[in-house]
Formats: structure tokens, sequence, C-alpha cells
């Protein structure tokens, strides 16, 4: 359905413009950290009614080169109304004073921006299902790139936008009170044992109702720092580390109990879970004997909408499925790629598959990464297919799908 164009007042394409200027400024753990710990509120407001507009109108610059027949969904268009009210909303604190009662406004027009954007993801997904419809499922392969390219893009910059909402709403929100040792949503000293039996029980309990059968989980820690002691703690941000492990477990669990036999269903083999701290990285490694997937398919894990499930029914809404949007390893990476972490497969087909996130060990080199609008993005929008350089189209040899295949392959630190 094509709809008019978002409405809003006449300056705020020459505010997008303005604020589009600036690179996001991310900060790492350890400044999350220090700065929850002698938390200032007006100092987070001056930081916030800045950096929020910045990444707003970096994102929102994005949306606008989309292909117009994604734009003009109903679902996009909607998405994009969110972002120019939250942008408008923040504005109105650009050259306000940081009186005790500005200071509380603010604070609910974040929680009310944090409800607002609530339900991107899921419009967002919407929005690329209805452009499919109108291209009758003839989705070009540059089309696919640049939607992952930029859903890559929209779903980090929201998970790093959320983060500043919740570190302010948190410390200085109507509910602030003793958090313990939390700062924000941070723990300084999050056990991550405890983080992976809560994602492995909740997967678990989804896998029983669906297959009334489930793995057990054996679970195994090394700390490979001197004079450190288990269990092993870090500073990270549990609800993250929650989401990866929980996608995780539910991708292994379906694997697991598919691949064998019902009357084999007593015996299922154990999900096992190693967690090593090193000197730079933090690794957790979740193993199962799923099958494994063939190697061809390996290049489709991290697509967004790829899955090997049947799709979840719409009257299921509110229901979480245990697979079945081909969200869970996209989303999940992100997470991991927030603070410089990672989420790699290994799998051996026939036999099953080795998942890893890897975090940064150390707060102060766990940095935002964020996406930055620039002539770089901008172009990618509107690249063309290249023609391949290798005998086989698809390899992930030629030059193209080699700059598109990991954050670090494109230029000046943009996603
Ligand atoms: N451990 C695993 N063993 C075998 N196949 C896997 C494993 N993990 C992922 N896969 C394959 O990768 C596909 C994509 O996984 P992903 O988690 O992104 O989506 P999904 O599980 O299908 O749906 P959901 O969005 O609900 O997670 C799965 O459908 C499955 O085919
Ligand atoms: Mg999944």
């Amino acid at each position: 359905m094509r709809l008019f164009p978002v409405r809003f007042s006449s300056s705020i394409p020459k505010m997008i413009d303005f604020y589009s200027q600036f690179n996001p400024s991310p900060l790492s753990i350890k400044q999350f950290i220090d700065f929850g710990q002698n938390a200032c509120e007006k100092k987070s407001y001056i930081f916030l009614r800045k950096e929020l507009p910045v990444r707003l109108a970096n994102i929102m610059k994005e949306i606008a080169l989309l292909p117009d027949n994604l734009l003009h969904t109903h679902s996009v268009n909607q998405v994009n109304s969110w972002y120019v009210k939250s942008f408008e909303e923040v504005l109105e604190y650009e050259k306000a004073d940081p009186t005790h009662d500005n200071l509380k406004s603010f604070c609910s027009a974040l929680e009310h921006i944090r409800n607002r954007h609530s339900d991107v993801v899921q419009t967002m997904a919407q929005g690329v299902l209805e452009m499919k419809a109108i291209e009758n499922g003839n989705v070009d392969s540059s089309m696919e790139t640049s939607v992952q390219y930029f859903l890559d893009r929209l779903y980090m910059s929201r998970i790093s936008i959320r983060m500043l909402i919740n570190q302010h709403t948190i410390l200085f929100g109507q509910s602030a009170e003793s958090q313990g040792r939390h700062v924000g949503c941070l723990d300084p000293a999050c056990k991550l044992s405890d983080v992976v039996h809560d994602a492995y029980e909740n997967a678990r309990f989804l896998c029983d109702q669906y297959y009334l059968v489930s793995p057990e989980l054996e679970i195994e820690e090394h700390n490979r720092m001197p004079g450190e002691s288990l269990p092993i703690r870090t500073v990270y941000v549990p609800s993250h580390l929650y989401h990866m492990l929980f996608e995780l477990f539910k991708n292994s669990m379906r694997a697991v109990v598919e691949h064998h036999d019902q009357d084999e269903c007593d015996k299922l083999p154990p999900i096992k879970v190693v967690i090593v701290r090193g000197k730079e990285d933090i690794c957790v490694k979740i193993s199962d004997q799923g099958g494994g997937i063939a190697r061809s398919q390996t290049d489709q894990l991290f697509k967004y909408m790829y899955s090997t499930a049947p799709q979840p029914s719409k009257s299921d809404l509110h229901t979480v499925p245990l697979a079945g949007y081909g969200y869970g390893l996209p989303i999940s990476r992100l997470y991991a790629r927030y603070f410089h972490g990672d989420i790699v497969l290994l799998s051996c087909e026939g036999y099953g598959t080795d998942a890893i996130i890897y975090l940064k060990a150390l707060s102060d080199e766990a940095n935002e990464l964020l996406p930055i609008f620039n002539k770089t993005s901008s172009k990618f929008y509107r690249a063309t297919v290249p023609t391949g350089d290798w005998s086989n189209q698809n390899s992930d040899m030629n030059t193209r799908q080699m700059n598109a295949s990991g954050p670090k392959k494109i230029v000046n630190g943009a996603l």
C-alpha cells in the first residue's frame, strides 16, 4: 500500500541534515560504568540532548535512502513517523536549561520514546514482507543486500539508542532506587553461568511445550587469568547476553530434538556449554549434536528472515515460538558486535554445531560499534549488482560480497 510521506514541521528536514553531519560518539562499557557510578543527571542530560538527535538523524538519513518500494510501505512509513516524532521531542530540549522541571520532563520523554519504538523490529520486518509482496517475491540480490545492510544498521542504532535511554532513565527516572550492584542496566560483576542457566531454562520451557522433551545442559568454566577464580564474572549488560544465549539455546534444542528419532528422545545428547576467560576475550561456546548445517547454507544463517522452521501463525503474535522468524541469529550477532564482540557458528554437517559468543574481556576495549551516515554508507544504497569475478557467481570470493560480509570490511568504521 502506498501512503503519503510522513508529515513533519518544516524545520525538521534541516535539523536532520544538521545533526546527521556529526558522527555518533561511541562509549565503552567502562565509560558507562564510570559515569553511572558518579551519576550526574545534568551532565547526562547535556550529553543526551545532543547525542540522541545525532544517532537518530544518522539512521533517519539512511531510512530516506531506502528503495521506494520499501520506503513507502505502510510499515516503514510507520517506523519513519516514530523516528520523526522522537527526533522532534528530543529537540524540544535543545536549548532548555537543566532545571529540575526540565530534567524531570526529559526523563519521561525518554521513557515515552522507548515505548514508542518497542515494536520497530517487528514492524520493519513486516515492511520487508510487504515489499516482497509488492515485488511478487522477485526481490533481486542487490535489493536483498541493501536491505540486509540497512537492517543491520537500523537495529544496531536502535540497540545503542535504547542503551543510552535505559542508562539515563534507570539512573535518574522515577523508579531510580537502590539497584544493588547494578549500574543502570550494566552489571559490574555479571556471573556468566547464572545467565546461561536462566536462558537455558526458558528455552527449555518452550522446547518442552513444543516437543514434550528437551536436551539436558552440561556446563564447564575455565578461568585462564592468573589469580582469578571461578565462577567467571564480567562487566556486561545481562539482558543482552541473555538475549544471545536464549536464541542460541532455542536453535540448538530444536536441532537436537529434530535430529533424533522419537524413540531416541529419552537419550538426547546434552547441550554442552564452555565458558572461558582469556586475556582479551571471554568465550561462551554452545555445542550441540543437532545434525549441523550444510556448508552451502552457512552464508544464509545471519540473513534476516532466513529460517528453516515453519512460519509462526499470525494468531500466535503474542506467544514466543521456538523458531520461525529468522531474526534470532542476525539480531543476536548485533548484540555481540555492539560492544565489539561477535557470534560465530561452526558446523559439521551430519553431527552438530558449535556457536561461540565472544565478548571483550576488558571493559575499556568494549566500545559501542555504531553505524555512521556518510558518503560510503549512502553509496551503498545506490550500488548496482556487480558481475562476479569468480567462476561461481555465488562465491563469497566475489569482491562485492567480500565487502558486504562483515563490519570490518566496510570502510571507516561504518558497520
Ligand atoms: N544449532 C543449530 N543447528 C542446526 N541448524 C541451526 C542451528 N542454529 C541455527 N540453525 C539454522 O539457522 C536458521 C536460522 O536461525 P535463526 O535463529 O536466525 O532463525 P530461526 O531459529 O529459524 O527463527 P527465530 O527468528 O525464531 O530464531 C534456522 O532456521 C536453522 O535452520
Ligand atoms: Mg532461532
